[in-house]
């Protein structure tokens, strides 16, 4: 079975950080898409994030949100699995399904770039305009 993989990994503290509400805001949000999409979604988040900044903060949410719209739109999966994890000086975030995958044709070789790229991805590789 092809799987959907969305894959972020920043800097965790490039400006001043703090303490932030994202783990909650995360777990709001995975399950209201759960209830919304009927997609089995396992969520995979560490007791503490520890201190982020606003940017990387926002970073992550808008990347989970796009990665989570993709899901639903293109892959057919009936399953998500979300997983932020943090590292000594990043934090990773993971999304991953159990659809078809991303179609060969929007594929430029088989592990290169995607063609045809809308604004979701482009946007989320930019930073999501944070
Ligand atoms: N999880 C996924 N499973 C299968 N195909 C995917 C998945 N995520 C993205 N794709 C493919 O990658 C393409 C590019 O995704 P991208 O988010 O950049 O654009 P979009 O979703 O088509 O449009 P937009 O995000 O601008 O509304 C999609 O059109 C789709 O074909
Ligand atoms: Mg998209």
């Amino acid at each position: 079975m092809l799987l959907g993989t969305a894959h972020l990994v920043v800097s965790a503290a490039p400006s001043p950080a703090r303490r932030t509400r994202l783990a909650g805001t995360v777990r709001d949000y995975a399950d209201g898409f759960a209830e919304r999409s009927g997609i089995r979604t396992d969520l995979e988040l560490p007791a503490d994030l520890g201190p982020l900044s606003k940017d990387v903060a926002t970073a992550l949410f808008r990347t989970m949100q796009e990665s989570l719209t993709n899901l639903h739109r293109h892959s057919g999966s009936r399953t998500a699995s979300i997983c932020i994890a943090r590292h000594e000086d990043a934090i990773s975030l993971q999304v991953r399904d159990t659809g078809h995958g991303i179609p060969k044709a929007k594929m430029a070789s088989p592990d290169g770039p995607i063609v045809g790229l809308g604004v979701g991805i482009a946007g989320c590789a930019n930073g999501c305009g944070s």
